[in-house]
């Protein structure tokens, strides 16, 4: 991994593996209230979220709490960029008052990858544009592993914004790393994307895709990245690719569904699937911690 986290490109089963294994470790801490020793009280760590954020931006602050990392979550409204300061020089302010962790999101792919080569601190991807969201990835398959352990034996279907969606992107790869066979792309064609890669077929019929699978993971719409005059009948989208009981009932009985959020209630899922048995949304938030904590711990101990 390099010494920073910015895509799965550099990374092995083995890395994914490790990682995962001791979010385990830390999740048991966490549920059953056990001391977590803070042995990172020398780290400061800032959060640089050039896009809006809940669940990543947070949960890297609580995971780096628990841990003793000292946090900076800066307002973003009120930093010197808006006096003409470019990006890296503010990033190298921040090292120079003692910054020693860094994570960034953008709207810019590769602004993170940029960053890293720029400066000798480790730096974690939490979202360059369309490109990756390899922490996300992480949690997702944790998430995934808990109810599905038999990882490459499942049929995996990623239903919606596909061509927009650095989460689907970092999840193919993650996937892919673990040796899923079956991964199904459905997405309406403007929306679609072809990977070319022979374990991923791609659907434009929501049942079909849908058809016997043993995960669902649901895609937020962006249309803040939709260009070109690019529109979304909402109507339309939901009776056709929105994840409700009818289509639902395409994939096993035991299925699980999955959802990075924010969710757009009524546009890509209803409310009783969202909120429903199958849904994991929730465990997914509630892994973002222990997960990012032993993504942290990883690059720490790697950087000494
Ligand atoms: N999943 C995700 O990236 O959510 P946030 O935008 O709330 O961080």
């Amino acid at each position: 991994m390099n010494g920073n986290f910015l895509d799965f490109e550099s990374t092995t089963r083995d890395d994914v593996l490790k990682i995962l294994n001791r979010a385990s470790i830390f999740k048991d801490k966490i549920e059953s209230n056990e001391n977590i020793p803070r042995k990172f009280n020398s780290t400061i760590m800032a959060s640089l979220f050039y896009e809006p954020s809940t669940r990543t931006q947070y949960s890297f602050d609580i995971a780096a709490h628990k841990l003793g990392i000292k946090t900076i979550n800066p307002n973003m409204q009120r930093l010197s960029h808006l006096k003409g300061e470019s990006l890296l020089d503010t990033i190298i302010a921040f090292h120079e008052m003692g910054v020693n962790l860094l994570t960034i999101r953008h709207s810019e792919n590769f602004m993170p990858h940029f960053i890293a080569n720029e400066i000798n601190i480790p730096v974690i991807n939490a979202g360059d544009g369309t490109n990756h969201h390899p922490s996300q990835a992480l949690i997702d398959l944790f998430t995934i592993l808990q109810y599905k352990p038999q990882i490459k034996s499942l049929s995996i279907c990623i239903v919606g914004d596909i061509v927009h969606s650095r989460v689907a992107r970092s999840l193919i790869e993650i996937l892919t790393i673990m040796g899923v066979q079956d991964i199904r792309l459905v997405s309406p064609a403007n929306l679609s994307t072809n990977t070319g890669t022979s374990n991923i077929k791609t659907y434009e019929n929501l049942n079909e895709g849908l058809q016997g699978c043993d995960v669902i993971a649901a895609l937020r719409i962006q249309t803040e990245r939709f260009t070109n005059g690019e529109q979304l009948n909402k109507n339309h989208y939901f009776n056709n690719y929105g994840l409700q009981a009818d289509s639902v009932k395409n994939a096993k009985n035991d299925a699980i569904l999955i959802h990075p959020g924010p969710i757009n209630r009524g546009i890509e899922i209803d409310s009783s699937t969202a909120d429903g048995p199958q849904s994991k949304i929730k465990d997914q938030i509630r892994n973002g911690v222990p997960v990012r904590m032993a993504l942290i711990e990883h690059l720490l101990h790697s950087n000494t």
